[in-house]
């Protein structure tokens, strides 16, 4: 990262909102239910599937969580009006993980019963370390009942032992991708390489183990070697799926459609737009040099 844009990313708190609003409209389908349900139908138009998701996390009043919940029984009841080619990404927090253990399940449950009434898969996105272990009992509960899956983060050093013994358990769907929020070096690898390398690991284990894999990455590098990967244990289609975000990527994405593979975008809309927004700013400072051009009104 360079000088300059260590220097934006540090100032990101300080950049007005309307700014950042503007240099991440690509990443957010807006803010209301209808601007998720227009994104999905576009991407659906394009042989592209999507999964939606309700922004919003870590909250810690009740009427918050529960106004997330009805976000998203309107959100899986608009996908199977419109027969979209969508599921949805639910994050724990945003249903009070933080709040009750029963109170979050209840919670999950609902939207669980309401999207399994439609046959529709939810995927549980993972969040920071001290959620880990909660979210993957959540997830073991949850697909006793439900069509569901979780997701697992490559730089944490856990994550083997967590697959492996899901996958012993029962059938597994997950979604690997790196992982994005800052772990201790006790329990996370920190070396890009390294990342990657487990990246690479655990989806050679996943496929062994007969598990459905999202494989949730825009590093070319982990695409070329997982296509390398889809081959060597001559995989059909119906067995894995790459995945990206909204507004990254679009020529990887594009190009991994037309060599044949099946492709989700995550789609996140809501009125939370901010946090979501600021978060892939800092992700990715190459972004920076945008924040300065909006700042000063060049784009
Ligand atoms: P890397 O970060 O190396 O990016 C490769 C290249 O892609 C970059 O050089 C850049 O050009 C571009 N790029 C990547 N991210 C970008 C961004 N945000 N904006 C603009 N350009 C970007 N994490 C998590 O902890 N829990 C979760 O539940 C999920 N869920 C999830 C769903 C899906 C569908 C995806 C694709 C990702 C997630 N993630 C996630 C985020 C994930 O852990 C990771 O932080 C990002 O995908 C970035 O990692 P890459 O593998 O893309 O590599």
């Amino acid at each position: 990262m360079s000088l300059f844009d260590r220097i934006v990313v540090a100032s990101i708190p300080m950049i007005p909102k309307f700014v950042v609003g503007k240099v991440a409209a690509p990443y957010v389908a807006g803010e209301s239910l209808e601007d998720g349900l227009r994104t999905a139908r576009a991407l659906n138009s394009k042989g592209i599937m999507a999964t939606m998701d309700v922004l919003g996390e870590f909250v810690h009043e009740k009427d918050k969580a529960e106004a997330s919940v009805k976000q998203y029984l309107d959100l899986i009841a608009g996908i199977a009006r419109d027969k979209l080619d969508a599921n949805i990404s639910v994050k724990l927090t945003a249903m009070g993980l933080d709040i009750d253990p029963q109170y979050v399940r209840q919670n999950v449950r609902k939207i669980m019963s309401a999207a399994s009434g439609h046959g529709m898969f939810v995927r549980i996105d993972m969040e920071d370390s001290p959620r880990t272990d909660e979210t993957i009992r959540i997830y073991r509960e949850m697909r006793q009942e439900s069509r569901c899956g979780l997701v697992v983060q490559a730089y944490l050093k856990r994550t083997s032992d967590d697959v492996r013994k899901l996958c012993e358990e029962g059938p597994s769907n997950f979604r690997l991708c790196k992982g994005i929020y800052v772990e201790p070096e006790a329990i996370a690898y920190k070396g890009k390489q390294e990342i990657r390398d487990n990246f690479m690991l655990l989806l050679d284990q996943m496929f062994t183990a007969g598990a459905y894999v999202g494989i949730a990455t825009h590093d070319e590098y982990l695409t070329k070697a997982a296509e390398e990967l889809i081959k060597k244990h001559k995989l059909t289609r119906d067995k894995y799926e790459f995945q990206m975000l909204l507004g990254v990527k679009p020529d990887l994405r594009d190009a991994l459609v037309s060599r044949g593979h099946r492709l989700r975008v995550y789609v996140p809309f809501g009125e939370s737009w901010y946090g979501y927004c600021t978060r892939r700013l800092k992700e990715n400072p190459a972004i920076a040099g945008y924040v300065a051009k909006a700042m000063i009104g060049l784009n």
